[in-house]
């Protein structure tokens, strides 16, 4: 067993996990959730992504973005996915291909180490993978390494310091929340940190898009995200398995009442890549 694989973090080690095919699941249930098309959609305007570009997506799962790029970038332009897991990639080469748009390429790879020669992107992305990797800085590093002068290299977190959900019990909302965010990744609150992470890798004229994810309807999305929680709260020993599920059951009854509120903070940063100045 790789040390990745052991790590809280699973998103790390996909194919080390006997859940590699649910984890693809959830992705694309996300995909698909009308609030996360927009902040996904609204962050890739605000990059922005032109007809003819040649993208380059790190850490693409399968194929969310990929598919919102080809059609950004349009038969003129190329657009690339690199995943550290086999599993993704093969659920994205499926779904894509029914994709209009730019042709896509497809390779297996670790974001801290890109298999690219220097200069050969118009934009290089990394969306809600910053949050997940070892070491962030060296992964934009390598983002700009491939990015062309002139050209674009954007993030997008969530920021797990910025989770607003009534439940009837606030302070065990907060204890399952902070605590199964704080054991899970060395920086929760990654997304407020990634315009300060591409100033370091060099890159100027950095612009910063905050957004939200907001329901009030509890989305199949909002769903798994918080029994994924419940049972890493349990897993964690921060809370007992029958305290877990009353923290769920209290969700349901704030959907029955149509008191039910949930949010989650989005920051998009993005930063271009000057030529050196003699
Ligand atoms: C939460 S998913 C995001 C997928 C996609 N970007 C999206 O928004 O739907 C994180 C992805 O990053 C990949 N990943 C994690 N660490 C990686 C690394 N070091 N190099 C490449 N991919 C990595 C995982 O395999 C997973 O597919």
């Amino acid at each position: 067993m790789s040390a990745g694989s052991r790590h809280p973090d699973v998103w790390r080690a996909i194919d080390a996990q006997p859940t590699a095919a649910k984890l693809a699941d959830t992705l694309e249930v996300r995909g698909r959730t009308p609030a996360q098309v927009r902040v996904r959609r609204r962050f890739l305007r605000f990059v922005p992504i032109r007809t003819g570009d040649r993208v380059l997506e790190v850490g693409c799962g399968t194929g969310v973005v990929l598919r919102d790029l080809m059609a950004l970038a349009g038969r003129r332009g190329e657009v690339t996915g690199l995943d550290a897991s086999r599993t993704m990639l093969e659920r994205a080469r499926a779904l894509a291909r029914s994709a209009a748009g730019a042709p896509l390429r497809l390779r297996h790879g670790d974001a801290s180490e890109l298999p690219f020669a220097g200069g050969r992107f118009d934009a290089a992305l990394a969306v809600t993978v910053i949050l997940h990797v070892r070491d962030p800085l060296r992964v934009v590093q390598e983002l700009a390494r491939v990015t062309r002068a002139g050209g674009r290299v954007a993030l997008q977190d969530q920021d797990f310091g910025l989770v607003g959900a009534a439940h009837p019990d606030r302070a065990l909302t907060d204890r399952i929340l902070d605590g199964v965010a704080a054991r899970i990744y060395e920086e929760p609150c990654s997304g407020r940190r990634l315009p300060a992470l591409l100033r370091e890798a060099g890159l100027e004229q950095v612009r910063v898009l905050a957004d939200v994810y907001q329901d009030t309807a509890l989305s199949d999305f909002s769903r798994a995200f918080l029994e994924r929680r419940a049972e890493n709260a349990v897993r964690f020993g921060i809370v007992d398995a029958p305290t877990a599920q009353r923290w769920l059951e209290g969700f349901n009854e704030y959907v029955a009442r149509g008191a039910f509120v949930l949010t989650m903070n989005y920051f998009g940063a993005v930063g271009v890549k000057l030529a050196r100045r003699p």
